[in-house]
């Protein structure tokens, strides 16, 4: 067997046609929405160190720093750490991104909150999940807060469109879904094009139920985990009919019982 590492999916499909399509996704006002939703479910004050991971094209972190807060962004596709260095420049904001791949990040007790927002965990194996979700409770001040935003799964599974077809900025877009029960994740075949340029992708990304969420977030060191469901305008109570999951969750304080004083080491052979 040669040693060479198997690319994975995520590695190229951000950096390819589908980036446009994530950068037309949300307007300015529907992303600012998003950013004073995260401020308020994570009860964000000004001055407070907050890390976007990933970040993506900075979308949420420059509106989150206008809000007065002190940001860093992480994100694995160099084009948009890039873009969002040049966009933060524009704007004359002080920003840290950095280019680096979330599942191995290795701050220690830096910030006051992690947000991880829009469908961006996942994407790898089960092992890949924990190991992010503990280098984020590693990278929080204890006390500090964790933020993930993803799909619901019970809702997902129960509004299960196999196909979608569209056009955005630019780029036309077919996506061929399925469910795979045994892995707990949706198997992707996306074709995109643009003039002459054609990309065909295999995405792969893990559904969570709240309890699966729970249990994961519960694993990697996080305790006081707090459900909500909202629908992109509107937070409510978290139920199987609720479009979307976010979940909060809080680093241990060291007085708190057993086991509060580190998150569980990150076991980095395992990836
Ligand atoms: C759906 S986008 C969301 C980006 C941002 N949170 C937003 O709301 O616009 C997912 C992001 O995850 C990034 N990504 C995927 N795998 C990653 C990894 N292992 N480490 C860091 N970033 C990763 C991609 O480059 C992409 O920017």
């Amino acid at each position: 067997m040669s040693g060479k590492k198997r690319t994975e999916w995520f590695e190229a499909f951000f950096g390819g046609l589908y980036g446009r399509v994530l950068a037309a996704q949300f307007g300015t006002a529907r992303t600012v929405a998003q950013a004073r939703l995260v401020r308020r479910v994570l009860g964000l004050r000004k001055g407070q160190k907050v890390l976007d991971c990933p970040c993506g094209q900075g979308r949420l972190t420059i509106p989150l720093a206008k809000m007065g807060l002190k940001m860093a962004g992480v994100d694995l596709t160099g084009s948009f750490v890039r873009r969002a260095r040049r966009l933060a420049r524009q704007e004359r904001l002080n920003i840290r991104f950095i280019q680096a791949d979330m599942r191995c990040m290795d701050f220690d007790a830096e910030f006051d909150a992690v947000v991880n927002w829009f469908t961006s965990i996942g994407y790898s194996s089960d092992e890949d999940d924990l190991a992010f979700c503990r280098c984020a409770c590693r990278a929080l001040k204890p006390g500090g807060k964790f933020l993930v935003e993803t799909m619901n799964k019970s809702w997902l599974l129960s509004h299960f469109k196999p196909r979608h077809d569209g056009k955005v900025a630019g780029v036309c877009l077919s996506n061929r879904v399925r469910y795979d029960a045994a892995a707990g994740r949706i198997r992707d075949i996306y074709s995109l094009s643009r003039g002459s340029k054609i990309e065909r992708h295999r995405v792969s990304i893990r559904l969570y139920t709240g309890a699966e969420m729970r249990t994961l977030l519960t694993k990697a060191g996080f305790r006081d985990i707090r459900l909500v469901g909202h629908d992109w305008k509107k937070l409510h109570r978290f139920t199987r009919h609720s479009r979307r999951l976010i979940a909060v969750a809080r680093r241990p304080l060291p007085s708190d019982a057993a086991g509060g004083l580190r998150p569980p080491a990150i076991n980095r052979g395992a990836r």
